[in-house]
């Protein structure tokens, strides 16, 4: 069946805004996403002095959505302070873009991701923030599950309500996450995308994710 998108969306797609890579840019990041592999390119111009985004451009390797999220989200940060593009909610490109099909919505996720990503490379280099130690909490985790998107409803796992439990035991971590007895097909998919978010924070304890339905486990 093929997927509704708007004309905003299908607009972006076909003429992208501000796309290619900056000469002179000072902050640059290329993120993948978890879920299908396809990723996203910045380079950005930041006035050091301002922290004002002054250009702006991206290359994509994805799909249709991530071309439409990425040259949206160009638009969206161009002329902003990088603390104010910091707090920036994951699906406000999908949202400008008058919304996405569910199974898309982790494209929004990448374009904004991948633009923090920039902005973060970019406040190390001026010694604006240090390298950070990731302190793995259970704050750390959700904030983590809140990447990863239900590709039926299209909202975050958390929001979605299918973490049932978090629990670091030590070196363990152990996530249990819900979906419906019909939702099986979805559960090798989020369960892996889990993981690799997982990697992507460098974690280094042992991690279990199991992903359990109303009737039993699916994995
Ligand atoms: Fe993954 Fe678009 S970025 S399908």
């Amino acid at each position: 069946m093929a997927l509704k998108y708007t004309e905003k969306t299908i607009d972006h797609f076909t003429k992208p805004r501000n796309l290619g890579t900056l000469e002179g840019a000072n902050a640059e990041a290329t993120e993948g996403s978890p879920a299908c592999g396809d990723m996203v390119n910045y380079t950005l111009k930041i006035n050091p002095e301002t922290l004002i985004i002054e250009d702006i451009k991206f290359r994509s390797y994805g799909c249709a959505s991530n071309i439409a999220t990425a040259s949206i989200a160009t638009e969206m940060v161009l002329g902003k302070h990088i603390d104010d593009v910091k707090k920036m909610g994951t699906t406000e490109a999908a949202n400008e873009l008058g919304g996405l099909p569910p199974v898309k919505m982790h494209c929004s996720v990448l374009a904004i991701n991948g633009i923090k990503a920039a902005i973060r490379e970019f406040e190390k280099k001026i010694g604006r923030i240090q390298d950070e130690k990731r302190v793995i909490t259970e704050k750390s985790m959700l904030n983590m599950l809140k990447n990863v998107m239900h590709p039926k409803h299209g909202v975050n796992l958390v929001e979605n309500g299918n973490i049932l439990r978090i629990k670091i035991d030590g070196q363990d971590i152990y996530i249990v996450i819900g979906l419906e007895p019909d939702e099986e097909i979805f559960a090798a998919n989020i369960h892996d995308e889990v993981m690799e978010h997982l990697e992507a924070m460098k974690c280094t304890h042992e991690i279990m994710v199991k992903i359990e339905s109303k009737t039993g486990n699916f994995i």
